[in-house]
């Protein structure tokens, strides 16, 4: 479904931060992407979201080429979720798209309140956004992001900075949702639970990958990658 070939970029002050990526991510699969700090999971997310023009190599979504195209099916979390969290109050913010896209503002307030529901934090609809703790601006981004209903989540370190019960909630959202997931995150333990495939790269480059939890259970490659093992591969 969606295919990303021999990707290279090359930041402004001339850093290679992704240096021949190959991914393709299959109809409703869900993939890890690890790496150590600085590894490039980041910059390869924003391209996959259609938030960075290809510099080098190619990006389809169903054959189809272009940030446009990217953009209107891949749904992006970023890192920082005060990059992202804009308006007055939460609901405003979740329900933001849905009227973007024609919704009254009746309905999108509904579903948005549905969508706070299914994440738990029903409590935040009136406050403002810039005001939460950084582990509920980071459920209300992801309850926008829901709100647009993309076929591709592109997640980036969704769980940093949540507390266990958010994590879990987040966790099994992830394992339900029949949509295709691409997750960048140091959580490996996350990883296992909810993504059938893990992706490893080291300095822009794929290092290693291959099925979950087996790949987690290998020490060299990890170690290779600046990674440590999982608690359960322990
Ligand atoms: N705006 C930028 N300008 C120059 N280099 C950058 C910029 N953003 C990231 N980088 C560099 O690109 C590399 C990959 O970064 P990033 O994709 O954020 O990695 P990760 O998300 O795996 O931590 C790092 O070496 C980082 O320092
Ligand atoms: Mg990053």
């Amino acid at each position: 479904m969606l295919e990303v070939e021999s990707l290279c970029y090359k930041y402004p002050d001339g850093h290679e931060a992704l240096r021949g990526v190959n991914l393709r991510v299959n109809e409703g699969e869900k993939i890890a992407l690890v790496g150590a700090n600085g590894s490039g999971k980041s910059t390869l997310l924003l391209h996959i979201a259609g938030a960075f023009d290809v510099q080098e190599g190619r990006i389809t979504f169903r054959g189809r080429e272009g940030a446009d195209v990217l953009r209107s099916h891949v749904g992006l979390t970023f890192q920082n979720a005060d990059d992202e969290l804009l308006m007055p109050s939460v609901i405003e913010d979740v329900s933001f798209s849905l009227i973007a896209s024609g919704m009254s503002a009746h309905s999108a307030h509904e579903q948005a309140q549905n969508i706070l529901a299914s994440l738990g934090i029903s409590h935040l609809a009136s406050r403002p956004p810039h005001k939460l703790s950084g582990g509920e601006k980071r459920l209300v981004t992801f309850a926008g992001v829901l709100a647009s209903n993309p076929e591709v989540l592109a997640l980036d370190e969704p769980t940093a900075g949540l507390d266990p019960k958010a994590r879990r909630r987040v966790i099994n959202f992830l394992r339900e949702t029949d949509k295709a997931v691409i997750l960048a995150t140091h959580d490996l333990d996350m990883a296992i639970d909810v993504c059938e495939r893990a992706v490893i790269l080291r300095e822009g480059e794929i290092y290693a990958e291959g099925l979950l939890p087996e790949l987690f259970t290998d020490k060299n490659i990890l170690e290779a990658c600046g990674l440590e093992l999982p608690l359960r591969c322990q």
